[in-house]
């Protein structure tokens, strides 16, 4: 049932073994891409109102967050029925009716699966919670003491916060890794699994291209052991789930696995084990978080552990399995603040950093709003902030004695909210995102910043990225080509080979604010055509780039 958009395009000699590894993934945040009713929330109906824009972009899936019946404590990612659709999003036939949609521009559906937990709403808590001797009790993980301090069990929820609380209903605790209204699910359990087996077929049969797998890595956990990532049954699972839902179909799954390693990835992603098409891997995130304060205390961007981080991936990877790439989702900071600038290079350091990501190799994914270069949301209080693990770092990081602009200025820098602000289509009111009042502000750049502007710009961000979309459909060497880094060492220049059989390809890429130049040691002169614009360029030994320059060329 599902589609295969790459091989619809007639007359380009592939040597791909599956259309996602010549496909673009689209990852649409639904509360905040596009309102069809004017209650300040993103929809269904409004998705579907903007698939041409993202069939024009050239993208081949669609990576949907959350759309199910869900109270939102964490927007949708704590579900409440897995085979229903959250009225505020639209109804059931609109889910059909996207699908369809899709389809008729070649662009698949890939449904957010969240089975590391339910929400506390869902009927198998409610039974589970009622009911010590319900069958669904053991959907769940129960203890009748909280741990003690120290021990393994003692486990941190990721929203802060002990990963245990007591259901007073019952008198026992449960374990959540996230917050208390998403308890996690009992994946010892076979009973529990044949469930989660049985909802992915129904969504598969629906016509479905595949699946994000929410914290995957997590599902294998053993909390009485202290072990919560990457547990010893993790592969048994999703071998058995591959072969219980995937065999015989042509989907695509992705994992989210903040835990992976380029060691451990192929264990995910090697065609032979049957497990996923690839993982969400984030050691170029992580890399730069803070060892005590996380996210809150970022640290600025140090280009060769960057490329370093990049370069161990695709080299793990190649030939083995398949990466994933991106820079942001919407738990990230906007790309161009983060690893950019977004003031005056913000167009041509997001078109710099679109090269570099989609001439690797692997399946690259783009966050709405990335194709035009949108930025952090700015907000300088805590009331402007939606996001639940946001609000309660806040409260959890003053009381330990953070001061509160230290805490604001790592929020401006890295809370969830950053990427969650409404999609900018144009100068309207409320950057055409709704005609009511959103539920999210607005970034107050949307005057300047928006679809309509970018997209009719030859040398915009959006023009950019489908120009690279395009390359990649054309090419097997940048589907395929191996991958080799050059200056690893250099503060600022990004410079990589891309080699299939007797083709070559190099980036160069200048991420910085100031003229560089090329060294004379260590990059080939090459001379020739720029694939994305076309113009003649001369790559040399002392040659000046330009701040953000960025330039593929055959070698
Ligand atoms: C994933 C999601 C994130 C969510 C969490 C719990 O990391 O991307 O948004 O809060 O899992 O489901
Ligand atoms: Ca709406």
């Amino acid at each position: 049932m599902s589609i295969s958009p790459a091989s619809s395009h007639a007359g380009i000699v592939t040597r791909d073994m599956a259309w996602w590894q010549s496909a673009i993934g689209y990852q649409i945040y639904p509360a905040s891409f596009a309102d069809s009713n004017d209650d300040g929330i993103g929809d269904i109906p409004g998705i579907i109102g903007k698939l041409d824009y993202l069939a024009e972009l050239g993208i081949g899936f669609i990576w949907l967050s959350p759309v199910y019946a869900s109270p939102m404590v964490d927007n949708g990612y704590d579900i409440s029925d897995y085979r229903a659709i959250n009225p505020i999003f639209g109804t059931m036939a609109d889910m059909d009716r996207l699908i369809a949609e899709a389809r008729a521009r070649k662009i698949g559906i890939v449904m957010d699966l969240v089975v590391n937990h339910t929400s506390d709403q869902h009927p198998w808590f409610r039974a589970a919670r009622s009911d010590r001797h319900s069958p669904y009790r053991d959907y769940y993980i129960w203890r009748d003491q909280p741990p003690a301090k120290g021990t393994p069990a003692d486990i941190e929820a990721s929203f802060g916060g002990s990963a245990w609380s007591l259901d007073p209903q019952s008198g026992e605790y449960y374990f959540h890794l996230f917050a208390p209204q998403q308890p996690d699910l009992n994946w010892a359990n076979p009973a529990l699994r044949a469930e989660v087996h049985a909802m992915m077929n129904w969504w598969l049969d629906k016509g479905v291209a595949g699946f994000r797998m929410d914290v995957i890595d997590l599902i294998g956990k053993q909390p009485e052991a202290g072990i919560v990532a990457d547990g010893p049954e993790l592969h048994h699972y999703l071998r058995e789930m591959h072969e219980a839902t995937l065999t015989g179909r042509d989907a695509v799954t992705v994992g989210e696995a903040w835990s992976a390693t380029p060691t451990n990835a192929p264990l995910y992603s090697a065609p032979e084990r049957q497990e996923v098409s690839m993982v969400f891997q984030f050691g170029h995130v992580t890399q730069f978080w803070d060892e005590k304060l996380g996210k809150w205390k970022p640290k600025s961007i140090d280009w060769p552990r960057l490329k370093a981080t990049f370069a161990a991936w695709q080299q793990a990877l190649h030939g083995k399995g398949w990466n994933s790439l991106f820079w942001g989702n919407h738990d990230l900071p906007r790309a161009v603040s983060r690893y950019g600038d977004e003031g005056e290079y913000r167009v041509t350091s997001a078109k710099a950093l679109a090269t570099i990501l989609h001439l690797m190799e692997g399946t690259p994914y783009i966050y709405q709003g990335e194709e035009i270069g949108m930025t952090n949301a700015g907000f300088t209080s805590i009331e402007q902030y939606r996001d639940v693990e946001t609000i309660n770092f806040h409260r959890i990081q003053l009381a330990q004695g953070v001061a509160e602009a230290d805490f604001l200025a790592g929020a401006r820098a890295n809370s969830r909210d950053n990427a969650r602000t409404p999609m900018q289509w144009s100068a309207a009111p409320h950057a055409g995102f709704t005609r009511g009042q959103p539920w999210i502000a607005v970034n107050e750049n949307f005057l300047r910043l928006n679809v309509e502007l970018d997209r009719a710009d030859t040398d915009g961000v959006f023009q950019h990225y489908r120009r690279l979309i395009a390359l990649r459909r054309e090419n097997a060497l940048i589907r395929h080509g191996d991958f080799r880094l050059l200056l690893a060492d250099h503060p600022c220049l990004i410079i990589f080979e891309r080699r299939l059989g007797a083709e070559c390809l190099l980036v160069v890429v200048n991420m910085s604010r100031q003229e560089t130049a090329i060294p004379t040691m260590g990059v080939p002169s090459v001379q020739g055509r720029d694939l994305l614009t076309g113009k003649q360029v001369s790559i040399k030994a002392g040659a000046k780039l330009k701040p953000y320059a960025a330039f593929a060329l055959r070698c």
